[in-house]
């Protein structure tokens, strides 16, 4: 209430010495006004009469004078006249003033005496009158003057209610000000606060948070409310797991979880840090506005790997791509992330324009990505690309050689295609490190990968780690193969190991996975399905009632144009859900320096403007596409509000959107469709697997997740929860990371 007080006296203050000072120059510029007109209007009247008077006064007239005067003596405010001789002795005067005039009259005798008229305000009689006198003259000679005499009391009582009301317009606006403040005080600051508390006293009392209270919408409190909101999810997130570690105490099983994986690298890794390469960074730093804002890149690698580095701290490298990222680091190009709950140290490095057009768009992205995706895009292969990947590459290896200077035998993890090299390089100069390689793509068989002209450059490079993970067996097989087919060397096919001179590389299948207990919304529990669903429709302007989803990075391996060709066959083919059925596709626009990526952004909007066009309605269209960058907050709605999500990839390593969308189904409803060409489809058995480039099965498998009965659509659920809760994120890297320390070198 304090603060209420403080803000209504200080602005009852201001506005009454903003009135004051506002009536004061308003009075003051009214009364020279008035005065003006009144001495205006006297000389003007004074003139007019002179003219009759001067020729009485010349013959001496007095009757005649005395009738003039009374006949001006009742004029408006002109209150009388009085006429003088030459010796300023009174001939005349309105009957009602002539008692009350002093003989000599002091302002008469000067103006005879100065030949000239004066005016001024004097107080007759105790009333404010304004007194104007004029020499009367015949030939330059005086003959006489006249005294006029105004009544002026009309300007005090003008000015008077000047005053009144002012102040009656203050008395107004002050209490008008009293009303809104405490309204405002109310609706913006007092009452949302009392919100936040009761829906904190909810989530500190174990309910859950938003059960009768919801957190209020405020644009003032939007920080606090943003902080409290990271707090709650980070509570339930630690309350999620204290129970769960306890259920498997109770239970003795063995299921990875954070806390299991936090233990093991404190107690049979003596706390050893992890080193973690890649190329993409987990927080980027853009600009908005004026502002910096830090966003999670999309993408399955960074989803994946943010969880185990929160969980096990350490150094995290990556090629800091944000336009504001250098804005963000410390003097050793270093900072903590997450930004809102630091939790390990991101080291960014940074490429010039020409070392990431050729080391990222060229080689990386328009070389290798297509050279393991079967997708029949060609593979681009140029000389310059190559010196640049190389050089790429040992600038990672000399940034993370850096970082392990002190470290005995660090643990370091190598991400993706783009480092291919960074093993060998590192193994050179640091044989103690324990590496592993993981690849985040799928590995093509000997003669798809045979028409890379550095195949075997490559193939040394990964060997030089110690581990090389893939995500599934089929592709430790092609791995192996590969091998065997260029380089002289020595595979155990028993052990799945490669010998190289004195060193050996174990090949395994590691399945990559999500932290499923990360995508339990628990702030938005109170939310129903249907509400949600509600709430997304009316946002999409569309009116339906089944709802798909779709979560990409805008890639050609995604098979994104064949799912949306497969939408249009489904309302051919099934004209029931008309109006029914609404497929929403996040997005997120990638690599688009790359032609084959910009062209196949055109084709995707392309197909959803001719899809649309075809099918729409006043209120309901097929397909909405939301371009843009999505986080996390954005898109765990979507996947909670559908009735379908498609993953319909050409081909994938692993695909982790079908596992996101499957951890976000705390309601164990909801049904999966997912391409058979992704590494998903192997452990996600449960999902109505599909071939992408099968548009007319595709368009029956979305008609059949519909049209489930509810029972199945559960059990199907039900089962692939189970599987990504047991094969989570910390499984994959506790099974990774005890294989790694277990070596021995
Ligand atoms: C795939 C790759 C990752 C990559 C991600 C996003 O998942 O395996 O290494 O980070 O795509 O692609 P981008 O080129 O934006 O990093």
């Amino acid at each position: 209430m304090k603060i209420t007080i403080r803000l209504i006296v200080s602005l009852v203050f201001v506005v009454a010495l903003a009135a004051f000072v506002f009536s004061f120059y308003q009075v003051r510029g009214e009364k020279a006004r008035l005065e003006v007109e009144l001495e205006r209007r006297s000389l003007v009247l004074a003139e007019s009469l002179q003219e009759s008077v001067m020729p009485l006064l010349q013959s001496n007239s007095l009757d005649r004078l005395k009738r003039l005067v009374e006949r001006f003596g009742n004029r408006e405010r002109l209150l009388g006249v009085a006429v003088y001789d030459s010796s300023s002795n009174i001939l005349t005067a309105t009957a009602k003033l002539k008692p009350k005039i002093s003989q000599p009259f002091p302002p008469v005798v000067n103006s005879i005496a100065e030949n000239r008229p004066t005016g001024s305000f004097i107080e007759l009689d105790g009333k404010t009158m304004y007194l104007f006198t004029l020499p009367v003259s015949h030939e330059d000679r005086i003959i006489g003057a006249m005294a006029l005499f105004h009544d002026a009391s009309y300007i005090d009582i003008r000015l008077k209610e000047i005053w009144k009301h002012n102040l009656l317009r203050f008395v107004t606006s002050s209490l008008l000000i009293i009303v809104i403040t405490l309204l405002v005080v109310r609706w913006s600051i007092t009452g949302p606060i009392a919100q936040i508390a009761q829906w904190v006293r909810e989530l500190r009392i174990g309910g859950r948070a938003g059960q009768s209270a919801a957190l209020p919408r405020g644009d003032v409190l939007a920080p606090l409310i943003s902080e409290v909101t990271h707090l709650a999810k980070s509570l339930a997130l630690a309350r999620a797991r204290a129970e769960e570690e306890a259920r498997l105490r109770v239970n003795a099983e063995s299921l990875w979880t954070a806390n299991r994986l936090k233990e093991h690298m404190r107690v049979e890794l003596g706390g050893k840090k992890l080193f973690l390469v890649s190329n993409r960074e987990p927080y980027m730093h853009i600009r908005e506005g004026r502002a910096i804002k830090s966003i999670v890149p999309a993408g399955g690698l960074v989803t994946a790997l943010d969880p185990v580095m929160r969980i096990c701290d350490g150094v995290w490298i990556a090629h800091g791509s944000g336009e504001a990222d250098r804005e963000a680091v410390d003097n050793n190009d270093k900072l903590r992330v997450p930004p809102e709950e630091p939790a390990y140290t991101l080291k960014r490095v940074w490429l010039t324009k020409e070392e990431e057009n050729g080391y990222y768009y060229g080689f990386s992205n328009e070389g290798i990505w297509p050279l393991c995706h079967i997708t029949h895009t060609r593979p681009v292969f140029r000389l310059e690309d190559w010196v640049y990947y190389q050089r790429v590459n040992e600038k990672f290896a000399d940034a993370l050689l850096k970082e392990i200077t002190d470290e005995d035998s660090p643990l370091i993890l190598i991400q993706d295609y783009h480092l291919a090299l960074v093993p060998l390089l590192l193994k050179e100069k640091r044989p103690d490190a324990k590496t592993a390689i993981f690849w985040h793509i799928p590995w093509p068989n000997p003669e798809v990968f045979g028409i890379c002209p550095w195949q075997k450059e490559i193939l040394i490079g990964m060997l030089g780690a110690d581990i090389i993970g893939f995500h599934i067996q089929l592709h430790c097989n092609n791995f192996l193969d590969t091998v065997d087919r260029f380089l002289e060397s020595k595979s155990d096919w028993a052990q799945f190991s490669v010998n190289r001179g004195a060193h050996t590389t174990l090949i395994k299948p590691f399945p990559i996975s999500v932290s499923f207990e990360g995508f339990l919304d628990k702030t938005a529990a109170g939310e129903e399905r249907e509400a949600l669903k509600k709430n997304i429709l009316k946002e999409i302007a569309v009116q339906a009632i089944y709802l798909g989803v779709g979560v990409d990075r805008i890639d050609y391996t995604k098979g994104i144009p064949e799912r949306f060709r497969a939408i249009e066959r489904f309302l051919e083919k099934y004209p029931e859900f008309m109006e029914k059925f609404t497929f929403v596709e996040l997005g997120a626009p990638s690599r688009t320096h790359i032609k084959r990526y910009h062209d196949l952004l055109a084709e995707v909007e392309e197909t959803v403007d001719a899809i649309n066009w075809r099918f729409r309605t006043k209120e309901w269209k097929p397909i909405v596409f939301l371009k843009g960058h999505h986080s996390h907050e954005t898109i765990n709605p979507f996947y909670r509000a559908s009735d379908i999500c498609m993953v319909t990839s050409l081909h994938d390593g692993m695909n982790l959107v079908a596992k996101e969308f499957v951890a976000s189904r705390d309601d164990e409803d909801g049904a999966l469709i997912l391409s058979q060409f992704t590494g998903a489809s192997r452990e996600l058995k449960d999902a109505i697997i599909i071939n992408p480039y099968d548009i007319e099965a595709t368009a029956d498998a979305i008609c059949l997740s519909l049209k489930m009965e509810a029972a199945d659509r559960s059990e199907r659920m039900k089962r692939m929860r189970a599987v990504v809760k047991e094969y989570n994120i910390y499984r994959w890297a506790g099974n990774l990371i005890a294989d790694l320390a277990r070596l021995r070198l």
